[in-house]
C-alpha cells in the first residue's frame, strides 16, 4: 500500500539503488520512533481531520469514477486501480462499514501542468462514498495520491480506511528535482521511476541538467555533432522520442519537465563539436588552448564575443523550445570561468573596445543580455541561478532566480544560503530555494529528516516575491541496471 513508509522507501531506494546500498537503506528504514500511523498521508496536508473509525473496501468492485473526459484522469484511474488493489492480497474486512466507490468531482482537463496549476483539492472518506473535489484535474491527481496513501491493509489482510476529511493546496508552487544526466547518464527508465516518486511525494518539476561539461546527451537536429560527439557513447543519449516520452510520463503525473542548458560556464563538452563556440584558455599564461591544471581545461566557456555564438544558441534553444512544452527554460548561468576570460587577449580587446574596462561582470551581463533577448524573442520565460545576481549583473525582472549556494559545502567558500537568498529577494526576483537540498550530501538514509526541516521562508527581510522550492540531485551515480 502507498503508506509512509512505502514512499520513503521507494523514493530513498530510487536514488540509492544504483549505488548498491539497498540493504544498508533497508536495514535502517523504517526508523524507530518515526512511523506514521496506519493510513497517515505524506506530505503533511494543509488541513487533515483524522479519526479511527474504520471503514473497508472490497478491492473487486470498487469504484472510481470522474466526470470529465480526460486522458489524464483515464490514465490515472488505471495506474492508481494498479497501485491500490493489482498487487494487493488484501480482502474486505467482514464487520465495517464499507466504502464502495471514490467519486472525483476534478474540474478542467488542462493538457499541461504549469506554474500557475490549481493544485488544491478536498477529500472526504465517509462510508458509502468517497468525495474528492477540485478544480483542475492537477488537483485531483494530488487527491488520488492522497487517497491511496488513506488506504491501507492491516494485519488480518484487510482493506482498512479511517474516517479522514482532508483539504490541501501546496505551499509552494514549484515543488522540484533537479536530476543531472550529464556528469553521468540516467537510463530513459531510471528518469520514469523517478518520475513515480515525485509523484508519490507531490513534485512537480522536474528540473532535467540534461548536458554539463562532461557529457551531452541531448540529440539535436540542428547540431547532431553535439551528442556524436559530446556523449558519453552512441546510445548514452536522449533521442526526440526519449525525450516525449519523459515529457508524456511526467504530464501524465502533473510534473512539469524543465530542461537546462546550463551555460557560459559548465559547457566544455559543447566544444567538442563546435570548436570555435568556447573561448581558447589561455591557462599556461602564453598560449591559446591551455589548460591550467588541475583546476581548468583548455576550453570549458562560452565565447561571448563571437556573433556566431548566439546564432548557435539561437538555433539550439529554438530546437530545445519545440521538443519541451513548458513556458520555462532554465539558462544555467553559474560559475562562469572568468579567469579563462581574462586570460584571453582577444576577449580584453573587446572589453576595452566596449568600455567594460577590466569588470567581467559587464562581460558577463553582456552576455546575458543576448541570450535573454534570443529566449524572450521566443516567447520563452526563463530560470537560471543566482551567481551573476551576486556578481552585481541584471538578470530581467521576470527571470527566476535559483539559490544554490550555501555553507555546508565548504563554510570557508560559502555563506549560509540566506544570505544569498536574502538580496536575490530584496532586488525582486522570484526565487528558487535549493540549498538545503542537496540530496547527493546526504550520508546516510536518515539525514532525509533535516532536508524536511529545513524551512525555506527562515530568513528575515520582505518578501515580496514568490519564494519556492527545488531539490538537486547531482552526484555522479554509478549506475547499474538491475
Ligand atoms: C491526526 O492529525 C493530527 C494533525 O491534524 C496529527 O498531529 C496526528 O498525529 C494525527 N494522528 C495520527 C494517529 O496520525
Ligand atoms: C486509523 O484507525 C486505526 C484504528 O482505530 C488507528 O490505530 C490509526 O492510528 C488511525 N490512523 C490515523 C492516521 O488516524
Ligand atoms: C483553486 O481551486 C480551489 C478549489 O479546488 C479554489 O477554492 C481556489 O480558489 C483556487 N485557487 C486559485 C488561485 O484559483
Ligand atoms: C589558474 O587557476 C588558479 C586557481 O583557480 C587561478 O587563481 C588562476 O587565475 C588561473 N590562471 C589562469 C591563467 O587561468
Ligand atoms: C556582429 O554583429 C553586429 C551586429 O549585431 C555587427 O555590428 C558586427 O559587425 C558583427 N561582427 C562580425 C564580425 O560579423
Ligand atoms: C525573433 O524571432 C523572429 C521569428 O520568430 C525572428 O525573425 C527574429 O530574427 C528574432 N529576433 C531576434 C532578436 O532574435
Ligand atoms: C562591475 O559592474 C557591475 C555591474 O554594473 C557593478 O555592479 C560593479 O560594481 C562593477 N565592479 C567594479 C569593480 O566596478
Ligand atoms: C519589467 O520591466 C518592463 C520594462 O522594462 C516593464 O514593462 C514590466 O512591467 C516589468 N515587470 C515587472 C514584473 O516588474
Ligand atoms: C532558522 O535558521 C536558523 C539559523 O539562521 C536556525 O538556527 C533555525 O534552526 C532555523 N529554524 C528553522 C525552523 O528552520
Amino acid at each position: 500500500m502507498a503508506s509512509l513508509t512505502f514512499h520513503l522507501f521507494f523514493l530513498i531506494t530510487q536514488w540509492t539503488f544504483s549505488e548498491g546500498y539497498i540493504t544498508y537503506i533497508a536495514a535502517r528504514l523504517p526508523l524507530k520512533g518515526f512511523i506514521a500511523a496506519p493510513g497517515a498521508p505524506w506530505p503533511m496536508p494543509k488541513e487533515w481531520i483524522n479519526s479511527t473509525e474504520q471503514f473497508t473496501v472490497d478491492p473487486r468492485d470498487f469504484l472510481i469514477v470522474y466526470d470529465v473526459e480526460c486522458d489524464i484522469m483515464v490514465a490515472a484511474e488505471k495506474r492508481y486501480r494498479d497501485l491500490l488493489f493489482g498487487k494487493q492480497s488484501g480482502r474486505k474486512a467482514p464487520d465495517l462499514k464499507q466504502v464502495e466507490k471514490l467519486h472525483i468531482t476534478s474540474g478542467k482537463c488542462e493538457q499541461y501542468p504549469s506554474i500557475g496549476s490549481n493544485e488544491s483539492y478536498a477529500l472526504t472518506v465517509s462510508p458509502g462514498t468517497v468525495s474528492l473535489e477540485s478544480s483542475t484535474v492537477w488537483g485531483a491527481l494530488r487527491g488520488l495520491e492522497t487517497f491511496s496513501q488513506l488506504l491501507y491493509i492491516d494485519s488480518n489482510n484487510e482493506f482498512k480506511i479511517n474516517a479522514t476529511t482532508i483539504v490541501d493546496s501546496p505551499r509552494f508552487q514549484h515543488r522540484g528535482l533537479m536530476l543531472d544526466t550529464a556528469r553521468h547518464y540516467l537510463a530513459v527508465d531510471t528518469i520514469l521511476s523517478n518520475l513515480d516518486a515525485m509523484a508519490y511525494n507531490k513534485f512537480n518539476v522536474f528540473h532535467w541538467h540534461i548536458v554539463d561539461d562532461q557529457s551531452f546527451p541531448y540529440v539535436s537536429e540542428a547540431f547532431p555533432d553535439l551528442s556524436k560527439k559530446g556523449a558519453y557513447g552512441p546510445n548514452l543519449v536522449y533521442t526526440k522520442s526519449d525525450i516525449q516520452k519523459i515529457i508524456e510520463y511526467a504530464r501524465l503525473r502533473g510534473i512539469r519537465v524543465i530542461p537546462e542548458f546550463d551555460t557560459p560556464g559548465h559547457t566544455q563538452s559543447w566544444g567538442r563539436a563546435l570548436k570555435d563556440f568556447l573561448t581558447p584558455c589561455y591557462g599556461d599564461g602564453k598560449n591559446p588552448g591551455t589548460a591550467n591544471y588541475t583546476s581548468h581545461a583548455e576550453y570549458e566557456i562560452v565565447n561571448p564575443i563571437l556573433n556566431s555564438t548566439y546564432d548557435v544558441i539561437h538555433k539550439l534553444y529554438s530546437e530545445v523550445k519545440r521538443d519541451f512544452p513548458d513556458q520555462y527554460l532554465h539558462l544555467g548561468m553559474d560559475e562562469a570561468y572568468r579567469a579563462c576570460w581574462a586570460s584571453n587577449p582577444e576577449i580584453k580587446n573587446f572589453m576595452a573596445l566596449k568600455g567594460f574596462g577590466s569588470n567581467f561582470t559587464l562581460l558577463e551581463q553582456y552576455y546575458i543580455e543576448k541570450v535573454i533577448t534570443i529566449v524572450k524573442n521566443m516567447s520563452t520565460k526563463i530560470i537560471m541561478w543566482h551567481d551573476p545576481v551576486d556578481n552585481g549583473a541584471e538578470v530581467g525582472n521576470d527571470t527566476i532566480v535559483q539559490v544554490w549556494k550555501d555553507a555546508v559545502f565548504d563554510p570557508k567558500k560559502f555563506l549560509p544560503w540566506q544570505q544569498y537568498l536574502v538580496p536575490v529577494v530584496k532586488k525582486g526576483y522570484k526565487t528558487l530555494l535549493s540549498a538545503c537540498w542537496y540530496l547527493n550530501h546526504i550520508s546516510y538514509g536518515p539525514d532525509w529528516r533535516k532536508r524536511y526541516e529545513c524551512e525555506p521562508l527562515n530568513f528575515t527581510g520582505q518578501c515580496m516575491t514568490l519564494v519556492t522550492v527545488d531539490t538537486l540531485f547531482i552526484r555522479d551515480l554509478e549506475f547499474k541496471k538491475n
